[in-house]
């Protein structure tokens, strides 16, 4: 059979090709011609030794309407006249190889499952930093342990995340220039010699939305004055220059709506429910509703979040919103506004100050909470789930979940914690002060915390 390889690689993703190394990073910027790269990566692997082959995407639909769908490049179309066949429930395709045939396969996180005995050849993680470290370390890893198989991941970045940790592990090949230019550019330039990474076989390369010769000028031009003019140059960075060092201090890095963001489910009337308060008033008042289930799963139900407004009128709000859950345990609130929990409970909503024997100070006490928080965003090897989800109707939770940033801050003194950025992290206190306050139920035996109680806050 004979085999049309349509596809003639720009520069920059030769250089990829001819990269020997197994496992290769690419961060790069967006119509940089990563999709492009990352389908004839596989499709050439493919043909030239027979095996199983997985592109993994952030969700099946995000894979589907990228490789398979998109009406001007596809891999049907790619293969069009050598395929041997094609799967369209399972978005699977065959393809000859020398040795035999190869499978690729579409997948998303949603549906990644350990596929015991089965072996991968090769795997590309598409926008890598949108997927989860646990599906590459618990999932894919131990499906290519035997075959000695290769991957590729490649995104435009996503914060100070899992994938810059593994873009620095490796050896380092390219380094983006800004270029003087009226408008300016950036461009990749070759490292000579390369920047030696502790990981040997891992490779990296960064590129930016200017480096594909195929990408117009003009609309990554737009894209920046768009940015400066809303004042989200950072934005610009990270989605066109693929710059990490501009989108750094997210909080809840791990924090991925494709895990944690779930439809509602059942709340039991025996399941214990939280409040949260954070007072506000040019900023937001906001309250959070949490369940935990018996199995010690959180679940973020329900949030209010209203500028301005009276007391009264957020206090009717937020018990009405009550009346469509169990009865609250209890609502824990700011501990430094001790006026305002004094005088919202002479007005019929009942809440105490959070906990705050956990960190001698401010600082440490925040990073207790947060922390709480982090390690419930972690997905469970057990279950392979997190222990916090948050309902899909809570978009301002989501939303703070995603912008909740550290301050940065020069000069930082080694182990000093860090300090949250004072915006949106209203509903991320409200959290916060049910988390640092939660007491497991009083039936299971925890250990003895009686020295917990000595610093004078009870
Ligand atoms: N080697 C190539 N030859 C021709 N066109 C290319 C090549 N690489 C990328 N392109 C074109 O550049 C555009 C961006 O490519 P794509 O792979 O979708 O980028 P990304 O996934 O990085 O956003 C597409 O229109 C694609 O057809
Ligand atoms: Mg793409």
């Amino acid at each position: 059979m004979e085999i049309n390889i349509d596809y003639i690689p720009h520069k920059y993703q030769q250089l990829i090709h001819n990269d020997p190394a197994p496992y290769k990073v690419i961060s790069a910027g967006r119509q940089f011609g990563k999709s492009m790269l990352a389908r004839w990566t596989i499709l050439l692997s493919a043909i030239r030794e027979a095996g199983k082959y997985w592109i993994v995407s952030p969700t099946i639909k995000q894979g589907k309407d990228n490789h398979w769908n998109d009406p001007e490049n596809n891999i049907l179309r790619d293969t069009e006249g050598w395929r041997l066949d094609q799967n369209i429930t399972e978005l699977a395709i065959e393809v000859p190889a020398r040795n035999g045939k190869s499978r690729i396969e579409l997948k998303g996180i949603e549906n990644l499952e350990k596929v015991r005995g089965s072996k991968l050849r090769g795997v590309v993680m598409d926008e890598a930093a949108f997927l989860t470290e646990y599906s590459w370390t618990n999932v894919i890893q131990p499906m290519m342990t035997t075959t000695g198989g290769w991957a590729m991941f490649i995104s435009t970045p996503n914060g100070f995340n899992w994938f810059k940790d593994l873009y620095q592990q490796g050896t380092i090949y390219t380094v983006v220039q800004k270029y003087p230019s009226e408008p300016p550019i950036w461009k990749a330039k070759l490292l000579k010699p390369p920047k030696q990474g502790r990981l040997k076989g891992w490779s990296s390369y960064h590129f930016t939305s200017y480096d594909n010769p195929f990408a117009k000028p003009e609309i990554i031009e737009s894209a920046r004055l768009e940015a400066i003019s809303k004042n989200s140059e950072d934005n610009f960075f990270q989605e066109y220059v693929a710059d990490f060092r501009k989108v750094s201090g997210l909080i809840y890095k791990n924090f991925n709506r494709n895990i944690h963001v779930i439809d509602p489910i059942e709340i039991e009337d025996h399941w214990d429910v939280y409040r949260g308060v954070d007072f506000g008033f040019d900023n937001p008042t906001a309250c959070v509703w949490v369940a935990v289930s018996p199995e010690g799963k959180w679940y973020i139900i329900d949030e209010y979040y209203e500028k301005k407004e009276s007391s009264d009128y957020h206090i009717g709000m937020i018990l009405s919103k009550s009346q469509n859950y169990p009865h609250a345990e209890a609502t824990y609130a700011d501990p430094s506004a001790p006026q305002n929990i004094i005088d919202w409970g002479k007005k019929g909503l009942y809440m105490t100050g959070a906990r705050k024997d956990m960190g001698t100070n401010k600082g440490e006490w925040v990073g207790h909470g947060t922390d709480l928080i982090q390690e419930k965003l972690k997905i469970n090897p057990i279950d392979k789930k997190p222990t916090l989800f948050v309902f899909k109707g809570c978009t301002q939770t989501i939303r703070e979940f995603e912008s909740y940033r550290w301050k940065e801050e020069k000069n930082t003194e080694l182990n000093k914690p860090g300090v949250p950025l004072k915006a949106n992290d209203h509903l991320m206190d409200a959290l916060r002060y049910v988390i640092v306050s939660y007491h497991p139920p009083s039936h299971e035996v925890f250990p003895d915390d009686t020295g917990m109680f000595e610093g004078g806050y009870y």
